[in-house]
């Protein structure tokens, strides 16, 4: 079956969670773009060159969930000519044979416009930047400032900025356990589904 759930939200959000556990519950293959933009903004030399020349040994670094490596991808992230390189390998992927997942900034809107599910998965920046904090440890309030950067950086560039698609739906996990958000978004794809085979 090619089925594509585009999940898509600011940083620390939970789309990583919700992501795998979606991936998991229905036996889909699982993309996490935001990890394309860190690896190429970890490399040094020619961001371009870096995204056209990405490879798996990019992605397994182990350095690239730092909040500098956040920021670096959310700066690289900015560039047309990075993002363009990335495209036709998250298209591939999201159309695999048996079901994909991918979360990222874009998916819904530029990367898989017709995703069979789309979910923008957010929360209020304070409750983003504890969780940022508890994972990382760090200064909370340099923590926080980050978060904001990067949410603004996200938002306001001019191509492909974070923002949901038309058709998504928003899950606000500032007030939701992990486990709730969890049963939504697969009881939200499961009924796609059902919907798809009737
Ligand atoms: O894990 P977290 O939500 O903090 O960030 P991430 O998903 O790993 O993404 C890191 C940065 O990459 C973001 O701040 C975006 O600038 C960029 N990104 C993007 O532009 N488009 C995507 N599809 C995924 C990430």
């Amino acid at each position: 079956m090619i089925f594509t759930v585009a999940i898509d939200g600011p940083a620390a959000a939970g789309k990583g969670t919700v992501s795998r556990a979606v991936a998991a519950h229905f036996g889909f293959a699982y993309l996490d773009t935001g990890l394309l933009y860190r690896a190429v903004g970890a490399k040094n030399g020619d961001p371009v060159q870096a995204a056209r020349s990405l490879n798996g040994e990019d992605l397994a670094r182990g350095d690239l969930r730092t909040l500098e490596a956040g920021q670096a991808a959310s700066r690289v992230a900015a560039l047309p000519d990075v993002r363009a390189a990335l495209v036709d390998f998250q298209r591939d992927f999201a159309r695999r044979a048996g079901g994909a997942v991918l979360d990222g900034r874009d998916i819904g809107t530029v990367i898989c416009p017709n995703a069979e599910v789309k979910l923008f998965v957010t929360a209020s920046a304070e409750v983003r930047a504890r969780r940022r904090w508890l994972e990382l440890g760090g200064d909370a309030a340099q923590v926080l400032a980050e978060v904001h950067e990067r949410d603004a950086r996200d938002m306001n560039r001019e191509d492909a900025p974070l923002r949901p698609a038309d058709d998504a739906v928003t899950l606000d996990t500032s007030d939701l356990g992990v486990d709730e958000v969890v049963s939504k978004a697969i009881a939200i794809v499961a009924a796609r589904i059902a919907k798809r085979d009737a």
